[in-house]
């Protein structure tokens, strides 16, 4: 047995939901070579159902996990210059807003409307992770895996990772196989600012910038997320914790002429579908600000399900349940989780 492997281990420190769950095995992986060493070396352990844990930022635990937990930890950040391109490397362990600030502190532009994202770096690939315009793919370039069936190293490049809206070929058809340990992206001394979403521009307004800096916009798109979001150290939640359904345009119509009275919150996704906004359609239910026991709804964001105290995983998971219940017997559209359910 590894000796840094510890039994019976408990995870509510490890999941924002801050629910209570064991794991039967952890362990911490701070190198490439500890990660190859684990597997070439202990064939027992590594042969139980493996769960790869970043900041534990998008997932709920509903039961204790009956296998190894490996926790991704490995550190650095490096860049190499090349004209205005900037290649950016992180281990996955690094706290993605660590890497954000890493990169606005240099005017190394492509991340700052990503700024304040929970989570490590090793996980922004698994669901592609975005905000206000702004997507992983849009910067990625590769990243670093251990193939966990074949026991190697391998690199992907963007293509492989066949991203698109909260999900990839890792959240997908790969489910767990892939251990990610760097991601390299390439980013820009030259910025192209996204201040598409309406709240970028007022806040900006707000503070009279009209030049804004890489700067100006992390620090205003952490202001925004501040206002909006439940802070995970004062109230459990995972974000979002379902994606915003894409439906086609004429669907929208149909519900537009059912419901001639909503004003429906959507916004366009390629030609002839359209992008619903989730918390729109639950709130439309009645769900906002409503708890269930100790699970229920955040009050300025009805997507956002949140631990109140002493919720378990399964009553969160139940809460889930019922929301998608009411939103689709009252639009006819099915929810799906963003969030992991282990
Ligand atoms: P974890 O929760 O630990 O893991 C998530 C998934 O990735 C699991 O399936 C896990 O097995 C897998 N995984 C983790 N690390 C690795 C690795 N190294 N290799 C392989 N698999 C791995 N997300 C957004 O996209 N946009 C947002 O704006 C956003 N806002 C959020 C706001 C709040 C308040 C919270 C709590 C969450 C938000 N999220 C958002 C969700 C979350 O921040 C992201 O999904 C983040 O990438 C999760 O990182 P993590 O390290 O916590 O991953
Ligand atoms: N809305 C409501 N009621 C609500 C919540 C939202 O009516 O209770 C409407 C509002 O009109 C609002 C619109 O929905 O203008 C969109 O809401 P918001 O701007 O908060 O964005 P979102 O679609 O709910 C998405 C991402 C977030 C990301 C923000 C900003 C998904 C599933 N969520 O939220 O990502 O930070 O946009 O880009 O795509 C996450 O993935 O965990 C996450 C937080």
């Amino acid at each position: 047995m590894e000796r840094s492997v510890k039994e019976h281990f408990p995870l509510k420190q490890y999941n924002t939901f801050g629910v209570e769950a064991f794991a039967k095995q952890y362990i911490e992986i701070r190198s490439e070579e500890s990660l190859a060493r684990l597997f070439a070396e202990h064939p027992a352990l590594t042969q139980q159902p493996l769960l790869i844990l970043g900041g534990g930022s998008n997932i709920l635990f509903t039961k204790d996990y009956d296998g190894l937990v490996i926790h991704m930890n490995i550190p650095g950040i490096r860049h190499t210059v090349s004209g205005n391109t900037v290649m950016v490397s992180a281990g996955a362990g690094v706290i993605w807003n660590e890497l954000v600030w890493y990169c606005v502190d240099r005017q190394f532009a492509g991340i700052e409307n990503l700024a304040l994202i929970p989570g490590t770096v090793g996980a922004a690939p698994i669901q592609n992770i975005g905000a206000y315009g702004v997507e992983l793919q849009d910067v990625f370039a590769s990243c670093r895996v251990f193939d966990t069936h074949r026991g190697e190293f391998s690199t992907f490049d963007k293509e492989a990772c066949r991203f698109s809206y909260r999900e990839s070929y890792f959240k997908r058809e790969a489910k767990g196989r892939f251990i990610i340990t760097e991601v390299t992206l390439q980013l820009s001394l030259k910025p192209t600012f996204n201040t598409s979403y309406g709240a970028i521009h007022a806040e900006l307004e707000k503070r009279c910038i009209t030049e804004p800096t890489i700067a100006d916009i992390a620090s205003v798109v952490s202001s925004i997320r501040t206002d909006k979001l439940p802070d995970p150290s004062t109230i459990g939640n995972s974000g979002s914790f379902f994606k915003n359904p894409i439906v086609p345009v004429q669907y929208l119509k149909q519900l537009q002429s059912t419901f001639p009275d909503r004003n429906f919150v959507f916004y366009p996704a390629g030609t002839d579908r359209v992008k619903i906004a989730a918390g729109w359609l639950i709130e439309q239910c009645g769900w906002k600000g409503k708890r269930m026991g100790d699970a229920g709804t955040w009050k300025n964001q009805a997507l956002v399900l949140v631990n109140h105290g002493n919720a378990s995983g399964t009553s969160i998971y139940d809460l889930s349940e019922q929301i998608i219940a009411d939103v689709e017997a009252q639009f006819g559209i099915t929810l799906e989780r963003e969030v992991n359910i282990l």
